[in-house]
């Protein structure tokens, strides 16, 4: 039987990783600008850090981990975001001990078993970025900012963000109880699931897909009118900074976020071009996470952007794949060789070159330069040795030239890496 990847797991194959690349390129050249510091964490944690970290009442945490018993009996669990990791890394390395103030970017792989479909994967790529030790509202602004200068700069357009607040550990539960209330109310027309996230975790009854559910909740109480005094100044700071920075925005009272840890600002970035999956980032702030892990009382705010569904909105008239500058055609042995010697030589410099292996006649040797479309073929004949000489082939325009076998590296060169 042929064996095949996984459902819900991706190949991304040549011709598209250009696009994967200069993705990651971008972000890297923007976050640093902005002053973060790249962190790689593993890919495998302690099942622990994950319950506690993104809440036992979470989808994520009762039903979409990859949570596997290894040899020693520990609960280990394929990370299924990049937060809850690059904060206890943050801890247990003690990087406040250098800055209270971190600034750290991820980009890598995360593990939910959800249903795939279009834009929704077993394993999918984020990028990810946090701010630890500031509870400044301008940082949360200046977040936003950096995100949103980071998709218009690989090209995306029509996105809208969405911002709310949670409120914190004083305000929200007294907003718990009133949604609560009004739910308790209408449990007849709540899910299975939910009428169990009504006891548990009834935020997250705003998060489910079924049409009763979305009815029972469309007049439910928002979380905005509820926040003390303290949120709502930090809100207002944040929308007074996001218009200083020459954002637009919308309020979206019924954005809740499907991990536990935010408090306070909670944004998304949505593409109305994507159909039901429409987030391409989601994040906030998580002033009590750090407690929740280890104990020690710092602020966050970060994001998180699904590479799969930005990379679907990349521009569709932009090239992204790198061909070869050049093609050379050898015919017979002799040339064969000086081919090999060139092609090394054009390699150390940077010239991205092809050759045939197989001693194939010209016009198939032809076939293959234009189906890598290579930018230029060069053409080392029998007769043209005779005479010291190759020919060049700009394959775009097809235009051709004579260049002495003297030389040819510095000319190649000259000829491709300034064309
Ligand atoms: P999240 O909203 O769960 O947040 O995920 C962020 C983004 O990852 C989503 O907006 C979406 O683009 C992408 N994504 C999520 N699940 C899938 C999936 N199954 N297939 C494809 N793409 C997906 C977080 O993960 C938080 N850690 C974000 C954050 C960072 N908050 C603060 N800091």
């Amino acid at each position: 039987m042929e064996i095949k990847a996984i459902r819900g797991f991706n190949d991304i194959l040549p011709d598209e990783i250009g696009k994967w690349q200069f993705v990651e390129e971008t972000a890297r050249e923007i976050f640093e600008g902005f002053g973060f510091s790249e962190i790689r964490i593993p890919v495998i944690e302690r099942t622990e850090l994950f319950s506690r970290g993104i809440g036992e009442a979470t989808d994520i945490v009762e039903k979409e981990m990859y949570t596997f018993t290894d040899r020693s009996g520990h609960s280990l669990t394929l990370r299924p975001e990049a937060t809850a990791s690059i904060v206890r890394a943050y801890l247990e390395h003690q990087i406040y001990t250098f800055d209270p103030v971190a600034k750290l970017y991820f980009i890598g792989p995360m593990f939910r078993y959800e249903r795939p479909q279009k834009g929704r994967y077993r394993q999918f790529y984020q990028i990810d970025a946090e701010v630890f030790g500031v509870e400044n509202p301008m940082v949360d602004a200046e977040v936003v900012l950096m995100l949103i200068h980071f998709l218009k700069k690989v090209g995306l357009e029509n996105l809208e963000l969405q911002i709310n607040s949670l409120g914190c550990r004083n305000c929200r539960p007294r907003y718990r109880e009133e949604l609560k209330k009004f739910l308790e109310k209408k449990s007849f027309q709540l899910c299975e699931d939910c009428q169990r996230r009504l006891q548990t975790n009834p935020l997250r009854i705003f998060d489910c897909k079924v049409e009763t559910c979305q009815e029972a909740i469309a007049d439910a109480p928002k979380v905005m009118d509820f926040i003390c005094d303290e949120c709502q100044k930090h809100f207002d700071k944040v929308k007074e900074y996001l218009k200083m920075g020459g954002l637009d925005f919308i309020l979206n009272p019924r954005m809740v976020r499907g991990l536990d840890y935010y408090t306070r600002t909670a944004f998304e970035v949505v593409s109305y071009q994507l159909g039901s999956q429409n987030a391409v980032t989601g994040g906030g702030r998580y002033d009590n996470l750090f407690k929740d892990i280890g104990g020690l009382d710092v602020p966050g705010i970060g994001f998180a952007i699904g590479m799969e569904r930005l990379i679907s909105l990349l521009p569709k008239d932009k090239e992204f794949t790198q061909y070869p500058h050049l093609f050379i055609a050898a015919l017979g042995e002799e040339n064969s060789k000086k081919a090999y010697e060139l092609i090394n030589q054009l390699h150390l410099h940077g010239i991205r070159a092809e050759l045939d292996y197989e001693g194939k006649s010209l016009k198939s040797q032809m076939r293959r330069a234009n189906k890598l479309r290579a930018q230029y073929v060069l053409i080392l004949g029998e007769e043209e040795l005779r005479r010291g000489k190759a020919v060049l082939r700009n394959m775009e325009s097809k235009s051709q030239e004579e260049i002495p076998m003297r030389d040819l590296l510095n000319t190649l060169k000259t000829r491709i890496l300034h064309d």
